[in-house]
């Protein structure tokens, strides 16, 4: 059984994974408008990936005899003034998410609650890939100064992603 504080803990964490995906849902339309389908399809699977985040979650505490509770998610901003500002902004938020993550699993030690903290273990390693892929991008996007051409080839190159959704979640 898993206590009340922590379930608490992991209904906010819900939340933040599925505002995520929203968040990630709206950058693949703003990409879409701005005909950069590649850049669209490479935020369309990470909005997925981050649906696979909550059920992973999810399972976690249905496993554990908790209770999720959905609450309201929040409406995402939906423009950008440039593709380097919307992954600008995926990376800041990616950092937000890693102190969340650090936050819960600090909680889960706080409350001796070892099941929790080994299961986030996962997600400790993930945010450090999350954080390096938005980055990555930004820094390309920031080498190509907005040239026309470099922005084609990535949108060529960004079209290639694979995976997304988690079929272990
Ligand atoms: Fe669920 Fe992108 O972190």
């Amino acid at each position: 059984m898993i206590s009340q504080a922590m379930q608490d803990a992991f209904n906010k964490q819900i939340n933040e994974e599925l505002y995520s995906a929203y968040l990630y849902a709206a950058m693949a339309n703003y990409f879409e408008a701005s005909s950069l389908k590649g850049f669209a399809h490479w935020m369309r699977l990470q909005s997925e990936e981050e649906l696979g985040h909550t059920r992973r979650i999810v399972t976690f505490m249905n496993d554990r005899g908790g209770r999720v509770i959905l609450d309201a998610v929040a409406a995402p901003q939906v423009d950008w003034e440039a593709p380097l500002a919307a992954f600008e902004a995926a990376y800041t938020h990616e950092c937000h998410i890693s102190a969340c993550i650090n936050a819960l699993s600090t909680k889960a030690m706080e409350e001796k609650d070892h099941a929790s903290h080994a299961f986030l273990e996962w997600f400790v390693t993930e945010q450090v890939e999350e954080e390096a892929n938005a980055d990555e991008i930004v820094q390309q996007l920031k080498l190509m100064d907005g040239a026309p051409g470099g922005l084609f080839l990535m949108d060529r190159e960004l079209a290639q992603r694979t995976g997304g959704g988690e079929a272990t979640a």
